[in-house]
C-alpha cells in the first residue's frame, strides 16, 4: 500500500524504535515526546485522523479525547493495567482496547520480593550510613530487621501477579494469606495459602502486599481503618496503583508507627511530588513505578501493545483485548 493510504497511528510518547518495528510498512505514526506528562499539545492535530492510538498508563483516554477522534478504531495500552482508559466509553463506540498481561508478571513480582526485602532489612538506611560514615564496626544491634522466613505474608489480590509473588513467598518460607476469589483447592494446597477476609489478613499478616487493579471498588481500599488493623511490626507494599491506598492514612500511619514500613513503587499522586512528606518518613521506600522496568519485560510490553494494535487496525480480534464485548453482534 502506498505509504499516504496506510492508517494513521499516534504514538503518545517515544519508544527504541526496535521496540516498534512491528509497525513497519503497517501505519503511518506520529510520535509524542518520550517525557509527555499528559496528551502532547504536539500530536492534537493528527486526532481528527487518527485510527490507531498507542498509549502508556499516564494518558488518560476520555470521552473528550474520544470524540477528537472520529476515526479511531483501536486503542492500545502498553500496561496491564487500564484504569487510565473509559474503557466503556471505547465499547459505546466499539472500539477494541488492549493491554499487555502475562509479560510483565514475573519482573513485577520480582521487585514486590525486592521491595518487601529492602524494607524488612533497612536496605535504603543501611547503605546511606555505610556511604556517610556511620558503619563504625560490625554492629551486633544496628540494623536489625525483619525474618522474610516462617513470616506470615498477605497477598491482596490474587491473580497473575499475586500468584507469582505468593510463588516467591513461598520460596522464603513464607505462610501466605490471600484475598480474591478462591483459587482452585490444588492451586491452594500447592502454595500453601489460605484465603481470609481483608480485615482478617490484614490482623494477620507480618507483611502485606497488594495486586489488585484499580477500580471503583478498589479505590482507597487500604484507608485508616485498615492500616490500624494491621501489626504495628507490619510492612505494606505496593505494587498495584497508587489510589488503591489512601496517602493521607498511610502518612499518618507511618508517622504514628500504626505499621513499620511501607514499600512503594506506585502513589497517589503519581508521580509524586519530591517536597511530598512521604519522602520524609524513613520509615518508606518509594521508587518511581519500576516494577515492569526489565529490559526484556519493557521490549516484550511494547511488541504485545503492537500486536493489539495492529489487530485492531486490520479489522481482527486483539490479542489482549480488554471489552471483547465490542465482538459481539457484529
Ligand atoms: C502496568 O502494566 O499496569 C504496570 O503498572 C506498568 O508496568
Amino acid at each position: 500500500m502506498e505509504e499516504q493510504n496506510l492508517p494513521l497511528v499516534i504514538i503518545t510518547h517515544s519508544l527504541p524504535t526496535e521496540w516498534l518495528a512491528k509497525l513497519e510498512g503497517k501505519c503511518r505514526t506520529v510520535i509524542g515526546p518520550w517525557d509527555a506528562t499528559h496528551f502532547d499539545p504536539s500530536l492534537e492535530p493528527y486526532l481528527a485522523e487518527a485510527e490507531g492510538l498507542f498509549c502508556l498508563l499516564t494518558i488518560p483516554v476520555r470521552e473528550e479525547l474520544l470524540n477528537r477522534a472520529p476515526k479511531l478504531r483501536v486503542v492500545s495500552n502498553m500496561a496491564v493495567g487500564y484504569d487510565n482508559i473509559d474503557v466503556a466509553a471505547c465499547t459505546a463506540r466499539r472500539i477494541p482496547v488492549g493491554n499487555t498481561p502475562g509479560v510483565l508478571t514475573a519482573a513485577t513480582a520480582d521487585l514486590t520480593m525486592a521491595l518487601l526485602l529492602a524494607a524488612a532489612r533497612q536496605l535504603p538506611q543501611a547503605s546511606k550510613d555505610a556511604r556517610e560514615g556511620r558503619w563504625i564496626t560490625w554492629s551486633p544491634a544496628g540494623w536489625l530487621g525483619a525474618d522474610l522466613d516462617g513470616a506470615t505474608l498477605g497477598v491482596v489480590g490474587m491473580g497473575k501477579i499475586g500468584r507469582a509473588v505468593a510463588q516467591r513467598a513461598k520460596g522464603f518460607g513464607m505462610k501466605l494469606l490471600y484475598t480474591d476469589i478462591p483459587l482452585p483447592p490444588e492451586v491452594e494446597t500447592e502454595l500453601g495459602a489460605q484465603r481470609v477476609e481483608l480485615p482478617e489478613l490484614l490482623r494477620q499478616s507480618d507483611f502485606v502486599t497488594l495486586h489488585v487493579p484499580l477500580t471503583p471498588e478498589t479505590r482507597g481500599m487500604i484507608g485508616e481503618e485498615q492500616l490500624r488493623l494491621m501489626k504495628p511490626s507490619a510492612i505494606l507494599v505496593n505494587t498495584a496503583r497508587g489510589p488503591v491506598v489512601q496517602t493521607a492514612a498511610l502518612l499518618k500511619a507511618l508517622q504514628e508507627k500504626w505499621i513499620a514500613a511501607a514499600a512503594l513503587d506506585v502513589t497517589d499522586p503519581e508521580p509524586l511530588p519530591p517536597d511530598h512528606p512521604l519522602y520524609a518518613q524513613p520509615n518508606c521506600l518509594i521508587v518511581p513505578h519500576i516494577a515492569s522496568a526489565t529490559h526484556n519485560t519493557r521490549r516484550r510490553m511494547a511488541e504485545l501493545a503492537c500486536d493489539n494494535l495492529l489487530a485492531g487496525l486490520e479489522g481482527r480480534r486483539l490479542p489482549n483485548c480488554v471489552n471483547p464485548e465490542v465482538y459481539e453482534n457484529v
